[in-house]
Protein backbone atom coordinates (compact mmCIF):
# COMPACT_ATOMS: atom_id res chain seq x y z
CA UNK A 1 0.00 0.00 0.00
CA UNK A 2 1.70 3.03 -1.15
CA UNK A 3 0.42 6.01 0.68
CA UNK A 4 -3.47 6.50 -0.43
CA UNK A 5 -3.81 7.09 -4.42
CA UNK A 6 -4.99 10.43 -5.18
CA UNK A 7 -9.01 9.17 -6.11
CA UNK A 8 -8.59 8.01 -2.40
CA UNK A 9 -7.44 10.52 -0.69
CA UNK A 10 -9.79 13.49 -2.10
CA UNK A 11 -12.82 11.26 -1.76
CA UNK A 12 -11.85 10.93 1.97
CA UNK A 13 -10.76 14.67 2.29
CA UNK A 14 -14.37 15.79 0.46
CA UNK A 15 -16.54 13.27 2.50
CA UNK A 16 -14.96 14.15 5.68
CA UNK A 17 -15.42 18.15 4.81
CA UNK A 18 -19.19 17.32 4.43
CA UNK A 19 -18.87 16.29 7.82
CA UNK A 20 -19.52 12.73 7.07
CA UNK A 21 -18.09 9.65 9.35
CA UNK A 22 -15.57 7.97 6.88
CA UNK A 23 -15.28 4.44 6.96
CA UNK A 24 -12.16 3.05 5.13
CA UNK A 25 -11.45 -0.70 5.13
CA UNK A 26 -8.49 -2.99 3.67
CA UNK A 27 -7.86 -6.32 3.02
CA UNK A 28 -3.89 -6.56 4.43
CA UNK A 29 -3.20 -9.94 2.81
CA UNK A 30 -3.74 -8.23 -0.74
CA UNK A 31 -0.42 -6.14 0.05
CA UNK A 32 2.72 -6.38 -1.47
CA UNK A 33 5.58 -7.02 0.67
CA UNK A 34 7.19 -3.53 -0.52
CA UNK A 35 4.20 -2.39 0.63
CA UNK A 36 3.73 -3.76 3.87
CA UNK A 37 7.31 -2.55 4.07
CA UNK A 38 6.49 0.90 3.91
CA UNK A 39 3.50 0.74 5.93
CA UNK A 40 5.89 -0.73 9.26
CA UNK A 41 8.44 2.15 7.91
CA UNK A 42 5.58 4.41 9.09
CA UNK A 43 4.68 3.99 12.34
CA UNK A 44 6.65 4.45 15.63
CA UNK A 45 9.14 2.19 17.66
CA UNK A 46 6.09 1.24 20.25
CA UNK A 47 3.96 0.59 17.71
CA UNK A 48 6.76 -1.67 16.04
CA UNK A 49 7.08 -3.34 19.16
CA UNK A 50 3.64 -3.60 19.84
CA UNK A 51 3.02 -5.50 15.85
CA UNK A 52 6.17 -8.28 17.13
CA UNK A 53 4.19 -9.27 20.10
CA UNK A 54 1.17 -11.35 17.90
CA UNK A 55 2.07 -14.60 17.58
CA UNK A 56 0.16 -14.89 14.18
CA UNK A 57 1.81 -13.61 10.84
CA UNK A 58 -1.66 -12.65 10.08
CA UNK A 59 -2.59 -10.67 13.00
CA UNK A 60 0.89 -8.82 12.70
CA UNK A 61 0.41 -7.49 9.32
CA UNK A 62 -3.11 -6.87 10.11
CA UNK A 63 -1.78 -4.55 13.10
CA UNK A 64 0.77 -2.98 10.73
CA UNK A 65 -1.74 -2.29 7.87
CA UNK A 66 -4.24 -0.76 10.21
CA UNK A 67 -1.76 1.75 11.79
CA UNK A 68 -0.22 2.87 8.61
CA UNK A 69 -3.98 3.18 7.51
CA UNK A 70 -4.88 5.51 10.00
CA UNK A 71 -1.44 7.36 9.73
CA UNK A 72 -1.86 7.84 5.91
CA UNK A 73 -5.87 9.13 6.62
CA UNK A 74 -5.19 11.42 8.96
CA UNK A 75 -2.24 12.93 7.09
CA UNK A 76 -4.51 13.05 3.80
CA UNK A 77 -6.76 14.82 5.58
CA UNK A 78 -5.00 16.99 7.87
CA UNK A 79 -1.89 17.70 5.54
CA UNK A 80 0.78 16.68 7.26
CA UNK A 81 3.12 13.65 6.61
CA UNK A 82 2.14 10.21 8.21
CA UNK A 83 5.25 10.03 11.13
CA UNK A 84 3.76 13.87 12.10
CA UNK A 85 0.81 12.67 13.75
CA UNK A 86 0.99 11.66 16.92
CA UNK A 87 -1.37 9.21 19.04
CA UNK A 88 -2.10 8.89 22.68
CA UNK A 89 -4.41 6.47 25.13
CA UNK A 90 -6.75 8.51 26.93
CA UNK A 91 -7.15 7.50 30.45
CA UNK A 92 -10.17 5.14 29.40
CA UNK A 93 -7.41 3.66 26.59
CA UNK A 94 -9.31 4.82 23.68
CA UNK A 95 -6.82 5.95 21.43
CA UNK A 96 -6.96 9.66 19.86
CA UNK A 97 -5.05 11.98 18.56
CA UNK A 98 -2.71 14.58 20.23
CA UNK A 99 -3.90 17.25 19.11
CA UNK A 100 -0.49 19.50 18.63
CA UNK A 101 0.52 17.57 15.94
CA UNK A 102 -2.71 18.13 14.12
CA UNK A 103 -5.04 21.11 14.80
CA UNK A 104 -8.14 19.44 12.65
CA UNK A 105 -10.65 18.03 15.09
CA UNK A 106 -10.30 14.19 13.78
CA UNK A 107 -11.75 11.65 16.03
CA UNK A 108 -11.17 7.84 14.87
CA UNK A 109 -11.70 4.47 16.05
CA UNK A 110 -9.87 1.05 14.21
CA UNK A 111 -10.53 -2.82 14.30
CA UNK A 112 -8.60 -5.47 13.17
CA UNK A 113 -9.26 -8.99 12.18
CA UNK A 114 -7.32 -11.55 10.13
CA UNK A 115 -7.56 -10.54 6.87
CA UNK A 116 -9.83 -6.88 7.43
CA UNK A 117 -8.93 -3.89 8.53
CA UNK A 118 -11.30 -1.04 9.16
CA UNK A 119 -10.31 2.63 10.43
CA UNK A 120 -13.51 5.07 11.05
CA UNK A 121 -13.03 8.73 10.93
CA UNK A 122 -15.14 11.47 11.71
CA UNK A 123 -15.07 15.74 12.33
CA UNK A 124 -15.59 16.22 15.75
CA UNK A 125 -17.77 13.60 16.72
CA UNK A 126 -16.57 10.59 18.79
CA UNK A 127 -16.88 7.40 16.51
CA UNK A 128 -16.37 3.58 17.01
CA UNK A 129 -15.78 0.43 14.82
CA UNK A 130 -16.02 -2.49 14.75
CA UNK A 131 -15.23 -5.72 12.35
CA UNK A 132 -15.41 -9.63 13.16
CA UNK A 133 -15.86 -12.85 10.24
CA UNK A 134 -19.27 -13.90 10.00
CA UNK A 135 -18.19 -17.43 10.75
CA UNK A 136 -16.90 -16.80 14.16
CA UNK A 137 -17.72 -19.08 16.41
CA UNK A 138 -19.45 -18.28 19.83
CA UNK A 139 -19.98 -20.27 22.95
CA UNK A 140 -23.29 -20.64 23.80
CA UNK A 141 -22.56 -18.42 27.53
CA UNK A 142 -21.95 -15.12 25.45
CA UNK A 143 -25.76 -14.76 24.76
CA UNK A 144 -26.20 -14.09 28.43
CA UNK A 145 -23.05 -12.13 28.45
CA UNK A 146 -24.29 -10.19 24.82
CA UNK A 147 -28.04 -9.89 24.89
CA UNK A 148 -30.41 -7.91 26.16
CA UNK A 149 -33.53 -9.96 27.96
CA UNK A 150 -35.01 -8.78 24.13
CA UNK A 151 -32.79 -9.26 22.34
CA UNK A 152 -32.33 -12.91 23.26
CA UNK A 153 -35.88 -13.79 22.96
CA UNK A 154 -36.26 -12.02 19.44
CA UNK A 155 -33.01 -14.00 18.24
CA UNK A 156 -34.42 -17.10 19.78
CA UNK A 157 -37.35 -17.03 17.24
CA UNK A 158 -34.59 -17.32 14.30
CA UNK A 159 -33.51 -20.20 12.15
CA UNK A 160 -29.99 -21.58 13.45
CA UNK A 161 -28.46 -20.21 10.71
CA UNK A 162 -29.72 -16.60 11.14
CA UNK A 163 -29.40 -16.90 14.96
CA UNK A 164 -25.42 -17.05 13.89
CA UNK A 165 -25.68 -14.08 11.89
CA UNK A 166 -27.49 -12.23 14.97
CA UNK A 167 -24.91 -12.63 17.20
CA UNK A 168 -22.40 -11.42 15.11
CA UNK A 169 -23.59 -8.23 13.73
CA UNK A 170 -25.51 -7.42 17.56
CA UNK A 171 -21.49 -8.37 18.73
CA UNK A 172 -20.19 -5.64 16.17
CA UNK A 173 -23.06 -3.09 17.04
CA UNK A 174 -22.68 -3.27 20.43
CA UNK A 175 -18.66 -3.39 20.03
CA UNK A 176 -18.98 -0.41 18.17
CA UNK A 177 -20.80 1.40 20.99
CA UNK A 178 -18.87 1.25 23.60
CA UNK A 179 -15.89 1.78 21.43
CA UNK A 180 -17.20 5.00 20.40
CA UNK A 181 -17.78 6.11 23.92
CA UNK A 182 -14.37 4.38 25.47
CA UNK A 183 -15.31 2.33 28.03
CA UNK A 184 -14.48 -0.54 26.06
CA UNK A 185 -15.78 -3.96 27.03
CA UNK A 186 -15.25 -3.48 30.84
CA UNK A 187 -19.23 -2.31 30.76
CA UNK A 188 -22.32 -4.99 30.59
CA UNK A 189 -22.99 -4.57 26.90
CA UNK A 190 -26.03 -7.03 28.17
CA UNK A 191 -27.87 -3.80 29.08
CA UNK A 192 -27.63 -1.78 26.12
CA UNK A 193 -30.91 -3.09 23.54
CA UNK A 194 -30.28 -2.75 19.73
CA UNK A 195 -33.07 -3.46 17.23
CA UNK A 196 -31.99 -6.61 15.21
CA UNK A 197 -33.83 -5.68 11.63
CA UNK A 198 -32.77 -1.56 11.84
CA UNK A 199 -29.11 -0.74 13.04
CA UNK A 200 -30.83 1.61 16.20
CA UNK A 201 -30.16 1.87 19.76
CA UNK A 202 -33.54 1.22 21.76
CA UNK A 203 -31.57 1.96 25.22
CA UNK A 204 -28.69 2.66 26.07
CA UNK A 205 -27.32 1.05 29.29
CA UNK A 206 -24.12 1.98 30.65
CA UNK A 207 -23.40 4.31 27.52
CA UNK A 208 -23.38 7.82 28.16
CA UNK A 209 -26.69 9.98 26.79
CA UNK A 210 -30.01 8.87 25.85
CA UNK A 211 -30.53 6.31 22.57
CA UNK A 212 -31.48 9.13 20.23
CA UNK A 213 -27.88 10.39 21.01
CA UNK A 214 -26.39 8.03 19.01
CA UNK A 215 -26.19 6.88 15.48
CA UNK A 216 -25.25 3.66 14.21
CA UNK A 217 -24.59 1.84 10.81
CA UNK A 218 -23.84 -1.86 9.91
CA UNK A 219 -23.16 -4.19 7.38
CA UNK A 220 -21.18 -6.63 5.46
CA UNK A 221 -18.18 -6.81 3.12
CA UNK A 222 -17.32 -9.30 0.55
CA UNK A 223 -14.85 -11.90 2.01
CA UNK A 224 -17.35 -13.12 4.96
CA UNK A 225 -17.24 -9.96 7.19
CA UNK A 226 -19.83 -8.11 9.40
CA UNK A 227 -19.17 -4.51 10.40
CA UNK A 228 -20.82 -2.35 12.41
CA UNK A 229 -20.19 2.13 13.37
CA UNK A 230 -21.41 3.90 16.07
CA UNK A 231 -20.83 7.76 16.54
CA UNK A 232 -21.75 9.97 19.47
CA UNK A 233 -24.34 12.18 17.19
CA UNK A 234 -28.27 11.92 16.76
CA UNK A 235 -27.23 12.50 13.02
CA UNK A 236 -24.75 11.63 10.34
CA UNK A 237 -24.06 10.65 6.99
CA UNK A 238 -21.80 7.61 6.58
CA UNK A 239 -19.26 6.84 3.44
CA UNK A 240 -17.81 3.42 2.77
CA UNK A 241 -14.44 4.30 1.05
CA UNK A 242 -11.87 1.24 0.00
CA UNK A 243 -10.57 -1.25 -0.60
CA UNK A 244 -7.31 -0.94 -2.32
CA UNK A 245 -4.32 -2.79 -2.53
CA UNK A 246 -1.46 -2.50 -5.09
C1 LIG B 1 -11.11 -2.18 23.06
C2 LIG B 1 -11.73 -3.54 22.82
C3 LIG B 1 -13.24 -3.38 22.71
C4 LIG B 1 -11.12 -4.05 21.47
O1 LIG B 1 -11.66 -5.23 21.04
P1 LIG B 1 -11.10 -6.25 19.92
O2 LIG B 1 -12.29 -6.84 19.24
O3 LIG B 1 -10.14 -7.15 20.56
O4 LIG B 1 -10.23 -5.44 18.88
P2 LIG B 1 -10.54 -4.48 17.65
O5 LIG B 1 -9.59 -4.85 16.59
O6 LIG B 1 -11.97 -4.36 17.26
O7 LIG B 1 -10.14 -3.04 18.25
C5 LIG B 1 -8.87 -2.84 18.75
C6 LIG B 1 -8.57 -1.36 18.72
O8 LIG B 1 -9.51 -0.62 19.49
C7 LIG B 1 -8.86 0.54 19.98
N1 LIG B 1 -9.15 0.63 21.43
C8 LIG B 1 -8.46 0.13 22.48
N2 LIG B 1 -9.07 0.47 23.63
C9 LIG B 1 -10.16 1.18 23.30
C10 LIG B 1 -11.19 1.81 24.06
N3 LIG B 1 -11.23 1.80 25.39
N4 LIG B 1 -12.17 2.44 23.38
C11 LIG B 1 -12.15 2.50 22.04
N5 LIG B 1 -11.21 1.93 21.28
C12 LIG B 1 -10.22 1.28 21.90
C13 LIG B 1 -7.37 0.40 19.68
O9 LIG B 1 -7.04 1.20 18.57
C14 LIG B 1 -7.24 -1.06 19.34
O10 LIG B 1 -6.28 -1.35 18.38
P3 LIG B 1 -4.71 -1.30 18.70
O11 LIG B 1 -4.51 -2.02 20.00
O12 LIG B 1 -4.10 -1.95 17.52
O13 LIG B 1 -4.39 0.16 18.78
C15 LIG B 1 -11.44 -4.53 23.97
O14 LIG B 1 -10.13 -5.00 23.87
C16 LIG B 1 -11.64 -3.89 25.34
O15 LIG B 1 -12.74 -3.57 25.73
N6 LIG B 1 -10.57 -3.70 26.10
C17 LIG B 1 -10.64 -2.98 27.36
C18 LIG B 1 -11.25 -3.78 28.48
C19 LIG B 1 -10.64 -5.10 28.70
O16 LIG B 1 -9.44 -5.26 28.57
N7 LIG B 1 -11.49 -6.04 29.01
C20 LIG B 1 -11.11 -7.40 29.12
C21 LIG B 1 -11.61 -8.15 27.91
S1 LIG B 1 -13.30 -8.59 28.09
Amino acid sequence: MTPLPTWFANNLGAAFARGQICLLYCHPTQISDGDLELCHSQLTDEERSRAMKFRYYADYVSYIVAHALLRQSVSAIAGVTPDCVKIRRAQNGKPELLQDSVTTPIRFNLSHTEDMVMVALARDVEVGVDVERLDRKFAPEIVEYLCSAEEAQEISLLSTQHQSVAYIELWTLKEALVKASGQGLRVRINEIYCALNLPRLLRSGPLPERPTAWSVWRGHLAGGFAWSVAARTPQAELTLIGAFAS
